[in-house]
């Protein structure tokens, strides 16, 4: 298995997103966020969110729009970091964006006050409608699968999207960090036609494009285990690709060479993240 072999069917990488975002991706979703809790976990500490909500309600109440809410690991993030507390007298009314129902279900089941579910919008960030006019928008790890050629338009349609003075954040892991690297090794050895994923700095070309005046939050950290299957069920759904087990990815090619930088002497992982977020407020 050296040096680039195509597999037969490698769709491409917005495919492949939509095709692990549903039910029959659920166990390897569960596998990944074994570790990839920490990537919310991180963030929801990162600043003072409910102080960014508050000041962009109105008589208590403000509507926030969530780009590709995935599972809804940001709200519960937000909610086990102590917002409830922080926040009760606001009501924090959400609308869902993700062109997966699996997803909108699975975030929409998390919220608790002071979000309360609103809009279910069953689509990609590229079709958004620019006349809405929310006071927050947010895309937290998000933005990976967008065909690189949509990202400026899309990322411009969340800008649009937001009401002057609104809020907006977008975290999402680096060129150098972990998702990006494995993937572009990943590609390099089994699917090399696919796209990329975006990384920060492309997000955050396009919201300097989009007019957003961006400021920029790195937060380094590091995720990690000694157990194989965690390791493997972790990978497997970082490639969206089930079919090269652990001991495959370990075995030749570019990717053999990422993950031997990252184990250990006695076969534990350690996975190095660096996560820009980048926020603005609208003009
Ligand atoms: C890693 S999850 C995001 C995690 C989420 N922010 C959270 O808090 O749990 C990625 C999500 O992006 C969605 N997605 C993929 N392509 C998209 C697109 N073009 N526009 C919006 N969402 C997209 C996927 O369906 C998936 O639900």
């Amino acid at each position: 298995m050296g040096g680039g072999v195509v597999l037969p069917d490698t769709p491409d990488t917005a495919q492949r997103s939509l095709e692990h975002w549903s039910e029959a991706g659920r166990a390897e979703m569960q596998a990944f966020y074994t570790l990839a809790t920490e990537d919310y976990r991180v963030l929801a500490t990162a600043r003072d969110w409910a102080a960014d909500l508050r000041s962009r309600a109105t008589d208590g109440r403000l509507r926030v729009l969530d780009v590709a809410c995935g599972s809804g690991k940001f709200p519960a993030a937000l909610l086990a970091a102590g917002l409830p507390a922080a926040a009760l007298d606001l009501t924090v009314a959400i609308d869902l964006l993700d062109p997966s129902a699996f997803s909108i279900a699975e975030a929409r089941a998390v919220l608790a006050p002071p979000f309360v579910a609103a809009a279910e919008l069953e689509i990609p960030l590229q079709d958004l409608d620019v006349q809405a006019r929310y006071d927050v928008i947010w895309a937290t790890h998000a933005l990976y699968a967008l065909p690189p050629a949509e990202l400026t338009g899309g990322v411009a349609r969340m800008v649009t999207a937001l009401r002057p003075g609104g809020f907006g954040a977008v975290a999402q892991a680096s060129a150098a960090s972990h998702y990006l690297a494995f993937y572009d090794a990943y590609r390099a050895t089994y699917a090399p036609d696919v796209a990329p994923y975006t990384d920060a700095e492309a997000v955050a070309d396009a919201l300097t494009a989009a007019g957003a005046d961006v400021a920029v939050t790195r937060l380094h950290y590091r995720t990690g285990s000694a157990d194989r299957a965690v390791i493997g069920g972790f990978l497997q759904r970082c490639a969206f690709d089930d079919t090269v087990p652990l001991a495959q990815m370990e075995s030749a090619g570019p990717l053999a060479e990422y993950l031997a930088g990252c184990r250990a002497a006695d076969g534990s992982y350690t996975f190095e993240h660096e996560a820009h977020l980048m926020t603005w407020e609208n003009a």
